[in-house]
């Protein structure tokens, strides 16, 4: 016998592998529909997967230490062997990820996939998403540049506008009165550790939710159908359907290499997009750059705070606004999915963006 036939037998017979091939990957039927924006999830897993081994090959290196944090860095780009190439894979990774995200996001509410009692789906992804902003959070002010420091310092303050609890939230998260050595400290816990083990379940969670409910069917074309709603739990299954290995998977792995060709393209062609000139040099406490912003995806935020005539207010909206957006398929209950029978959601999900994109857009140039 072959040794990789003799390999396959081994392991077949000890754990029925080829009957959990068969019912889990091969009989895993999509909806014959399936369209591309049903890849994102897929990407995603890809790009937490890289970032992972990413992040483990920087912690070999990096030093969490005020004093010593800023040269660690320098050393893994300018002295480690490739260490440039996982340096800009996990910083402009994150970026990326960011980006994949908010296609997901956004692809799953203009097909309304939240729908059909997907509410726990919904729920979890809209908790990673708040997570994912932390984890991204707490890595920027690991390199301790003036970038760093100051926008963590802007992004904290933030906190204090929140009434009675303010002062005691911005100590709690700095670790004391301005940030310092204390607030790397757990900003890198909490970025290496906790928060990825929080991610991981999540995502744990999140994958079980959608194969155990069954993909909901693309909201297009004349197979289209309303998921009528039952008094038991039912999981929905798509008979004649795509099986997902490998005639799915193909497409999957086809998104996540154009991601990854993305992530590339930034990397060798505009290497400084996400790092402007206070990224390169270390933090002072006593030398405020001209123009701090934070990340772009935290512009919409760090704008609306100021459009109000006074913080809390900002704060408040924004909290509306997010708390909106978590019990939305508590809210919007209808069964119809297609977006042209949806008018009025249609037209604020495109307003809603085109605000969103016109703040953000105000925040940079303000
Ligand atoms: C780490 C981040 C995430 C991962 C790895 C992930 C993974 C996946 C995967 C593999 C699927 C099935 C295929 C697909 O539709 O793409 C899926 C579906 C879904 N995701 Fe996510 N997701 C993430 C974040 C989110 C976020 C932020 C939301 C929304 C707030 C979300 C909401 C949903 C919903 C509602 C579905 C069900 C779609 C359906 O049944 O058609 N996910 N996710």
């Amino acid at each position: 016998m072959q040794p990789i036939k003799w390999l396959v037998e081994f392991v077949e017979v000890r754990l029925g592998v080829k009957e959990l091939y068969n019912r889990e990957l091969k009989g895993y039927l999509l909806p014959r529909n399936v369209n591309a924006w049903y890849t994102l999830g897929a990407v995603l897993l890809a790009l937490f997967t890289l970032q992972t081994l990413t992040g483990i090959l920087l912690l070999m290196f990096y030093v969490p230490d005020a004093a010593k944090a800023f040269a660690s860095v320098q050393y893994i780009v300018n002295e480690v062997p490739f260490g440039w190439l996982f340096r800009m894979l996990h910083a402009i990774g994150a970026n990326v990820i960011v980006i994949a995200l908010l296609l997901h996001m956004l692809s799953v509410l203009f097909m309304a996939s939240y729908k059909g009692r997907r509410e726990f789906t919904w729920l979890s992804g809209f908790i990673i998403f708040n997570l994912t902003m932390g984890i991204c959070l707490t890595g920027y002010l690991l390199p301790w540049s003036q970038l760093s420091f100051w926008a963590t310092t802007v992004a904290t303050d933030a906190a204090g506008a929140i009434p009675i609890v303010g002062d005691y939230l911005v100590e709690f998260l700095r670790g004391g009165p301005t940030v310092g050595n204390q607030t790397l400290g757990r900003f890198f816990a909490l970025h290496v550790v906790g928060m990825p083990l929080v991610l991981l379940a999540l995502i744990g969670a999140h994958l079980f939710c959608v194969k155990r409910r069954g993909i909901s069917p693309p909201p297009f074309g004349p197979e289209y159908h309303a998921t009528e709603a039952k008094p038991f739990f039912e999981h929905e299954k798509h008979p004649g359907g795509v099986p997902f290995f490998p005639n799915y998977f193909v497409k999957d792995a086809a998104i996540i290499c154009f991601f990854i060709a993305f992530l590339l393209a930034i990397i060798f062609y505009a290497p400084g997009l996400f790092f402007p000139d206070s990224a390169f040099q270390p933090a002072d406490p006593f030398l405020t750059p001209p123009h701090i912003k934070p990340e772009w995806y935290f512009l919409w935020a760090y704008q609306a705070l100021k459009i109000f005539p006074s913080e809390i207010i900002g704060l408040g909206v924004q909290g509306a606004f997010m708390t909106f957006l978590a019990l939305l398929p508590f809210i919007d209950r209808g069964p119809e999915r297609r977006p042209a029978k949806r008018p009025l959601f249609v037209t604020c999900y495109v307003l809603g963006i085109l605000l969103i994109v016109a703040i953000s857009i105000w925040g940079h140039y303000s």
